[in-house]
């Protein structure tokens, strides 16, 4: 007679022979290519910033037109805000795990984010987590706007086309760039040199970084600047471009400097609305599904 242990061990080791015989056949060679991009924004809660994120949906529709297309924001607060106004938007982690549940097999995973700071590396980390978990055959992770040399040019150029064509050479440009105490702050800076060297009254700051406005009003008191144009270079115009740089409050960037004696024209469009910046993450978002051709 099998004693009731013996049995017991049977069983489970059947269950667990059965169980591994599934996972082969869910994430075999069997398994059809079903390729998916998802879309990663920070996220915003203001409706101005709707119309950035349609921007891009269409763009990369446009540039991949067979391939589904899924969104997801990083900010827990700004999910949990949206939430209590009936609007609910996926985490990554949720995003790719529904992507996995629908047999995708190929994920490029497309970080909207401007720079490499605190927010791409916990996406590079959930992603990390997915490909251990071996849960599709291939992800790919798109870098955000400004990760390498080529891209800050690229940014440059996108810069200076979006500026207003109705500003005169003796106007001045300041981008209001959102900053971090992240190591990858020091774009900014890198971004601001490139743009000096193509335009001399173009200067960017941060919020909560470095370049500060105090070193942007420095800039216009040298250049001799009387007019300025203020531009936020973040992807959406939310709620630093409404209220911390074009907002009425006094310590907003457009009360500071006109009290400083500038005048200030904003500009409340974010970098995702203007094709020449969209372009960049379509063509980052490009090179991870180029790794899934045969
Ligand atoms: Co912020």
């Amino acid at each position: 007679m099998f004693s009731k242990k013996i049995v017991c061990t049977y069983i489970f080791s059947l269950i667990f022979l059965f169980s591994g015989i599934v996972f082969a056949n869910g994430h075999g060679s069997a398994q059809p290519k079903k390729v998916g991009i998802l879309l990663v924004a920070f996220g915003s809660s203001e409706a101005s910033a709707q119309v950035s994120f349609d921007n891009i949906d269409i763009k990369v529709k446009k540039a991949f037109p067979n391939v589904p297309v899924r969104w997801s924001y990083t900010s827990h607060i700004i999910r949990k805000k949206l939430a209590k106004s009936g609007k609910f938007m996926d985490s990554p982690e949720i995003a790719l795990a529904k992507m996995a549940d629908e047999k995708f097999t190929h994920i490029a995973v497309q970080s909207l984010h401007t720079i490499r700071g605190a927010e791409f590396d916990d996406l590079s980390n959930t992603i990390d987590g997915f490909k251990l978990m071996g849960a599709f055959q291939d992800i790919q992770i798109g870098q955000p706007m400004l990760t390498s040399q080529k891209d800050i040019e690229k940014t440059v150029d996108a810069i200076l086309a979006s500026i207003p064509a109705k500003r005169n050479a003796s106007e001045a440009v300041v981008l209001m760039g959102h900053g971090t105490h992240h190591p990858a702050n020091a774009f900014y800076s890198a971004l601001a040199y490139q743009i000096q060297l193509r335009d001399s009254k173009v200067f960017v700051g941060t919020v909560e970084g470095y370049p500060d406005l105090d070193l942007v009003q420095e800039l216009l008191k040298k250049n001799n600047i009387k007019k300025t144009y203020l531009m936020p270079f973040m992807s959406v115009a939310g709620d630093h471009a409404k209220n911390d740089m074009a907002g009425d409050e006094d310590d907003s960037w457009k009360s500071v400097l006109s009290k400083a004696g500038y005048e200030c024209e904003p500009i409340l469009k974010g970098t995702a609305e203007y094709d020449s910046f969209a372009s960049i993450w379509v063509s980052h978002l490009s090179e991870s599904l180029s790794h899934f051709k045969q």
